[in-house]
């Protein structure tokens, strides 16, 4: 028989959003992995759609062109912590994804209305059918995708830190180049339209500043935990 105290732990939905190099993906993935949660990268999606359209010639500046294709690649992220996949059409675009072509392409084509309102769809499935639960990484997650998520985050840091922790991420990049690219994307991100990254009226505010990642994911463990326990 179940009881309260053999019951497996409630599925709970986590929101993380925030803006470039503030620890996000780190800490989503230490998070989900330490409590037993699938995972999300929503970025590494709005990456593989631009990733196809870069591959297949479109042209980049025509929102009417990127909302056409918008429906065309099949894209599928698998959901392991420890391993996180993303393929298109079946091949495994990991790597390619992370390119400065991608990166600097990627606002423009996740500002098309279009692009957001099938990955919103896909990423609405995803964490549904997560049935232990999930944390969901992004811009707009605690807005738009997941507005109901038991708990949610927005991790914040100063645009120096950012950069560094960029720069070293691409092992030894320029700080000041990073910096300004860095800025440049998150401008363009917060200023669409369509569900800019913005921090959520409801969300828990974590500025990671003058924190290690470790501390970052002990904070984040603990306020999952509470909330699991509320459940
Ligand atoms: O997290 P990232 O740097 O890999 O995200 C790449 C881009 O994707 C980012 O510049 C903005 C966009 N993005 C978005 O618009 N909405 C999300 N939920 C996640 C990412």
């Amino acid at each position: 028989m179940e009881t309260a105290e053999n019951a497996a732990p409630a599925a709970v939905i986590v929101a993380i959003d925030g803006p470039s190099g503030t620890g996000k993906s780190s800490t989503s993935k230490a998070v989900a992995a330490q409590l037993g949660l699938s995972y999300l990268d929503t970025g590494a999606q709005y990456r593989a759609i631009t990733w196809w359209m870069v591959h297949n010639g479109i042209d980049l500046t025509d929102p009417g062109a990127i909302a056409d294709a918008a429906g065309k690649p099949g894209i599928v992220s698998g959901t392991d912590p420890l391993a996180p996949t993303i393929t298109v059409d079946g091949a495994d675009v990991s790597g390619p994804i992370r390119t400065t072509e991608v990166t600097s392409k990627v606002s423009a084509v996740s500002a098309v209305p279009e692009v957001r309102t099938r990955i919103t769809e896909l990423q609405r499935w995803i964490a549904e059918s997560a049935e232990k639960g999930i944390v969901v990484e992004g811009r707009d997650i605690g807005t738009t995708v997941l507005p109901d998520a038991d708990l949610k985050i927005f991790l914040t840091a100063s645009p120096e830190a950012r950069a560094a922790r960029r720069s070293g991420e691409l092992k030894g990049a320029d700080v000041k180049a990073t910096q300004e690219a860095l800025i440049k994307r998150d401008a363009a991100d917060s200023s669409r339209k369509t569900s800019p990254l913005a921090k959520a009226d409801d969300a828990v505010e974590v500025d990671t500043t003058e924190l290690t990642l470790q501390q970052v994911i002990e904070c984040v463990v603990t306020l999952v935990e509470e909330k699991r326990a509320e459940k």
